[in-house]
């Protein structure tokens, strides 16, 4: 009998569906190839650029920095301040009432995981409803804690549109203490996000069947602005006692690799917030210790600092309105190429996501034909669109739509 081996048991799995993408693009050779894949924000020459605002922050950082010791597991105590504050506002009741907590996370993916661990620490039994459909990474991110998941209509694909009414009937069914994932804004994947009303009525609905909201705020600043892109949301922490906020500020700040995120938790009063503290510290550091350090600090200068946070304010702003601009310039195109108007929804939709509509069919031959990728639900990322590409991609997508049948019969 040979040694044990301890991997036997496990099978290859298929790669990450996104992550699919992006290696099949690379290996493309085609030179009019184009990238709706992944989701990181482009400019026009199709980069993701470091803001100016991070370069300077960074170089002031650098050449002060005199350790690399840890910080704490709770991250840097300034950048939690002061995330909070962007989130919720600076006058927000919660605050006010010390009944918010931050934790400094590996990106919003750290934040959603340390989430979902509290919630399964407080009460394992609960069900987290997420919008179908969601960000790929909601189920694992959440379902591995142990918490069960479960999933609400938000978008009718036929329609472009939000299902509202079956998204509130679906979680009137909800358990109380059940947790409800929201996107506070440029739902991913569908570009659409709740209207003020309809945010009163999820307000009402969470009092009414006793819901905890568990707000993804992964694009703050990408929708119309930093302030009117975190409106439900603070109305939603307003008022409900207790909710968690996922932050990341991969995309506002342009700092992927950095993992850069926090976790803002409300509790009911302030000795329910340091209990929910305790916890979310002991939770990680069971899973990674400490949150890296670097992009928190070159963060925290530029909200400190008015005139950096004015010039990233500027960049952000002029992120947004280029992928706006992309958004009406594809839909012109492909009203244009098709002769009506079927996917002028892509003009009013929000952020960097939109759903072509299309089946999986036409989104493999606009691949395999066109050189044109986009994840398997038909997910485009709009910044991937450039003055130099959106006439190929409006005639591809034209002529596949016309091809093969929309999706859905729209
Ligand atoms: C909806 C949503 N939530 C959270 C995240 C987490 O981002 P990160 O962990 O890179 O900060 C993303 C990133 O794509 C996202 O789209």
């Amino acid at each position: 009998m040979g040694p044990h081996r301890v991997f036997q048991p496990l099978k290859q799995l298929n790669p990450d569906a996104i992550l699919g993408v992006m290696a099949r693009y690379r290996a493309d050779t085609s030179a009019s190839k184009v990238d709706l894949g992944v989701g990181v924000y482009r400019d026009l020459s199709g980069n993701t650029p470091v803001l100016a605002c991070v370069r300077r922050a960074e170089a002031e950082l650098l050449a002060a920095q005199s350790t690399k010791s840890y910080v704490a597991a709770a991250g840097r105590a300034e950048f939690n301040d002061a995330v909070e504050e962007l989130v919720l506002g600076a006058a927000h009741g919660a605050r006010r009432d010390r009944r918010v907590r931050t934790l400094q996370t590996p990106g919003g993916c750290g934040a959603l995981r340390v989430g979902a661990e509290l919630i399964h620490a407080a009460t394992p039994a609960v069900t987290v409803h997420v919008s179908d459909p969601t960000w790929g990474n909601h189920a694992s991110l959440l379902g591995s804690s142990g918490l069960e998941l479960a999933r609400y209509p938000y978008y009718d694909a036929a329609a472009h549109a939000l299902c509202f009414d079956a998204m509130l009937q679906a979680l009137h069914e909800a358990a109380p203490g059940d947790a409800v994932l929201i996107h506070a804004c440029c739902h991913n994947p569908t570009g659409s996000d709740l209207e003020p009303a309809q945010w009163t009525q999820v307000i009402e609905l969470l009092q009414q069947r006793r819901l905890v909201p568990f707000l993804d705020l992964a694009y703050q600043g990408f929708g119309a602005d930093l302030e009117a892109d975190a409106a439900g949301l603070r109305r939603v922490a307003e008022q409900v006692p207790e909710a968690l906020i996922a932050v990341s500020f991969s995309k506002n700040l342009g700092l992927y690799r950095e993992r850069i995120g926090a976790l803002i938790v409300i509790a009911e009063n302030e000795t329910r917030a340091d209990a929910v503290m305790s916890h979310m510290l002991q939770i990680a550091r069971g899973i990674y210790s400490m949150p890296p350090d670097h992009g928190a600090a070159i963060a925290a200068r530029i909200f400190a600092d008015a005139e950096l946070k004015g010039e990233w304010i500027a960049e952000l702003g002029a992120m947004r309105n280029r992928i706006v601009e992309m958004r009406n310039l594809l839909a012109r195109r492909l009203r244009q190429a098709t002769g009506g108007g079927s996917f002028d929804f892509i003009g009013t939709q929000r952020g960097m996501f939109s759903l072509l509509g299309v089946s999986a069919t036409v989104v493999d031959r606009l691949r395999d034909v066109h050189h044109i990728y986009m994840t398997s639900d038909s997910r485009m990322n709009l910044a991937g669109i450039m003055p130099g590409n959106v006439e190929y991609v409006a005639q591809a997508i034209a002529a596949e739509a016309l091809t093969c049948g929309r999706k859905n019969g729209s």
